[in-house]
């Protein structure tokens, strides 16, 4: 296993985890979110992202890694789907979280919420048409082995949406970093923007859209 079950719980237990899913299933909580972070531009795309992603590919199964507690299902409960949503996350706090929202929003297709980890992702190679990945990258202790990961279980053609914080090297930036680092929310500096393309590019990744924020991008690909 990449980071001991017992770290994860550890930084997502408890306080922080809840008001993170709190914020990010919520257009607002993300707006007002986003001024802290300089106006950042990714957050509040964050639900046409979602939307878009669960739109992509919907007869085949979509992957959603790591799904915390499957917030993108606030924004992507209402897309007609013919295949199942399947995420993973290693924390089975978020899990549980996940399955009650499963429950209340009873989406029309099947969602199944999976403990795994994100590294060693337990599907076979090519099982999934398209995937999604919202602030999670940031969280993983190997950024590289994350994407190839994911690459993997994805189809040639299938999208990858991906939004994650990014190092621009500002003072600000790193000491949020550092804090966050010692909170234990990150285990490892978020890569540099230049690093996360040519990391996406060397994967496999071609992009279909790219949005820079001051500390977040997004990025929609598609598997070549
Ligand atoms: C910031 S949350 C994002 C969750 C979700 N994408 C969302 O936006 O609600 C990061 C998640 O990564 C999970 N996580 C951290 N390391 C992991 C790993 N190695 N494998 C799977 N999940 C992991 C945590 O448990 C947490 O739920």
């Amino acid at each position: 296993m990449s980071d001991s079950r017992t770290n994860i719980q550890r930084r997502f237990d408890g306080a922080y985890g809840a008001l993170y899913d709190g914020v990010v299933s919520r257009p607002a909580g993300l707006r007002v979110v986003s001024i802290g972070f300089g106006f950042d531009t990714v957050l509040p795309e964050i639900p046409r992202l979602v939307r878009a992603a669960y739109a992509d590919a919907p007869t085949q199964p979509l992957l959603d890694v790591p799904c915390g507690a499957f917030g993108s299902l606030a924004h992507g409960a209402e897309v007609a789907r013919e295949a199942d949503v399947v995420g993973v996350d290693l924390a089975d706090v978020m899990l549980d979280r996940a399955r009650t929202r499963i429950r209340e929003l009873a989406p029309a297709f099947s969602v199944q919420p999976v403990r795994g980890d994100a590294l060693e992702l337990p599907f076979d190679d090519e099982s999934f048409g398209a995937a999604l990945s919202i602030n999670g990258l940031h969280c993983l202790p190997d950024h590289a082995r994350f994407v190839q990961s994911v690459a993997r279980v994805l189809q040639v053609g299938g999208t990858f949406t991906l939004t994650t914080l990014v190092d621009r090297g500002t003072r600000a930036g790193r000491g949020f970093f550092t804090a966050m680092r010692r909170a234990h929310i990150l285990p490892i500096t978020p890569p540099a923007q230049a690093a996360l393309d040519a990391m996406l590019d060397e994967t496999g990744f071609d992009v279909i859209e790219a949005v820079d924020g001051r500390m977040f991008v997004a990025r929609r690909l598609v598997r070549r």
